[in-house]
């Protein structure tokens, strides 16, 4: 297997944040970026060495970065997999449209992870009004139906408490969805792991993760649960990216039990949010990973240097006026990341803090803080 050295060209299908970061470290590397993104100017694309603006399923704009490129990644899973196994005919694509094809429908992704012994809640396949009967008697209430395909950040998903409800959701969706027993979780995690050309896997601290709202707002890592259970996480990690013979960055979102159980909930085949931490509190961090194994390079070391803690900055803060930038600026502590994206609308993922400290709480704290004095609400 050959390593792609410093000066060849990796092209970006997405042009979001994950994708930035990706660049920003793929570019201190000494590697050249080409994005794809239909939106000129994208973050990804401030960062590159050049952005081909077309839409993802346009056969000639994918094209155009496969004729720049030496190796192909991408920052997000509901690309056409098809369109990827065609790219992969011409030159390596990592990961692969195989992959693709798992993470992006939730009833192959369950399915999947519990065929490799991965424990999942109770799910049923919903494709019409007598499939969504039948789930319920398999499933049991409460319980969450979710689209198959396309959903994020909580979009296109019903928590259910009566068979009512379910019906009204279903309506409500009318496309093919999963129906999904509701796990009355203690907390989520979630691990991150990179798998190399040459197999080689490296799993980093679980995070534990806070939503609002259905997105994610804060992580901090270590996650306040015992060895143990760290260890059968980055277990569950490393099996899930052996399984789908990954070459790349995985994220598993775990839900823990009270009776301290795992279960999978999730796979997302690329950098994930929970890991942002790993920039300034990992020795290499999920960026350098997803660079360094696209290039064919081997894993990298995932120490955690430091407890540390990730909170979001969503749309929402620019709602009144313009962020506190002065007052954030004076907690030189915390770290802050914005992604160029000219539009701040709610519920849209801006930017994000990050802070090492003596324990993941007070990391946590930190950026909560830090956040609080952003909005001017401290
Ligand atoms: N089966 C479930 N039981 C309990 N909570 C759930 C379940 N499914 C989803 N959730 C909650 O909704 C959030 C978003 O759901 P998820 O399946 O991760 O979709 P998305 O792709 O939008 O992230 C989860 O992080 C969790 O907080
Ligand atoms: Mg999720």
């Amino acid at each position: 297997m050959t390593v792609l050295g410093p000066g060849s060209t990796i092209g970006m299908l997405g042009g979001g944040q994950l994708g930035r970061m990706t660049t920003i470290a793929a570019r201190q590397m000494g590697y050249r970026v080409v994005t794809l993104d239909p939106t000129p100017g994208s973050p990804a694309a401030q960062v590159a060495d050049e952005q081909i603006v077309g839409r993802y399923d346009d056969p000639q704009a994918v094209a155009a970065v496969a004729a720049k490129s030496d190796v192909v990644t991408l920052e997000f899973e509901n690309l056409s997999a098809k369109m990827v196994e065609r790219l992969e005919t011409l030159l390596p694509v990592r990961p692969g449209g195989r992959v693709l094809r798992i993470a992006q429908n939730r009833l192959l992704e369950k399915a999947f992870l519990r065929d490799v012994g991965v424990p999942v809640a109770p799910f049923a396949p919903v494709h019409d009004k007598h499939a969504l009967a039948e789930a319920l008697q398999q499933v049991g209430l409460p319980a969450v139906l979710k689209t198959a395909t396309m959903g994020y950040d909580g979009k296109g998903q019903y928590v259910v408490r009566t068979a009512e409800e379910a019906q009204a959701a279903y309506a409500a969706l009318r496309v093919d969805c999963i129906l999904e027993r509701l796990v009355p979780f203690e907390r989520e995690l979630s691990v991150i792991v990179a798998r190399d050309v040459m197999g080689r896997i490296a799993t980093y601290e679980p995070a534990e993760n806070v939503h609002a709202a259905g997105i994610l707002d804060t992580s901090m890592t270590p996650a306040r649960i015992g060895q143990d259970v760290a260890q059968a996480a980055r277990e569950i990690g490393a099996r899930v990216a052996e399984s789908l013979e990954l070459v790349g960055v995985l994220a598993v979102e775990l839900f823990l039990t009270a009776g301290g159980a795992l279960l999978a909930n999730e796979i997302a085949p690329r950098p994930h949010n929970s890991g942002h931490w790993s920039i300034e509190a990992s020795m290499t961090s999920q960026f350098e990973h997803q660079a360094r194994v696209t290039i064919g390079g081997p894993v990298g070391p995932t120490d955690l240097l430091r407890p540390a803690a990730t909170a979001n900055l969503m749309g929402d803060l620019w709602a009144a006026e313009e962020p506190q930038w002065d007052r954030l600026l004076a907690m030189p502590d915390v770290k802050l990341h914005l992604y160029g994206k000219a539009e701040p609308r709610p519920g849209r993922k801006m930017g994000h803090l990050t802070a090492l400290a003596a324990s993941p709480v007070a990391a946590r704290e930190r950026v909560l803080a830090a956040r609080a004095a952003l909005e001017g609400r401290d």
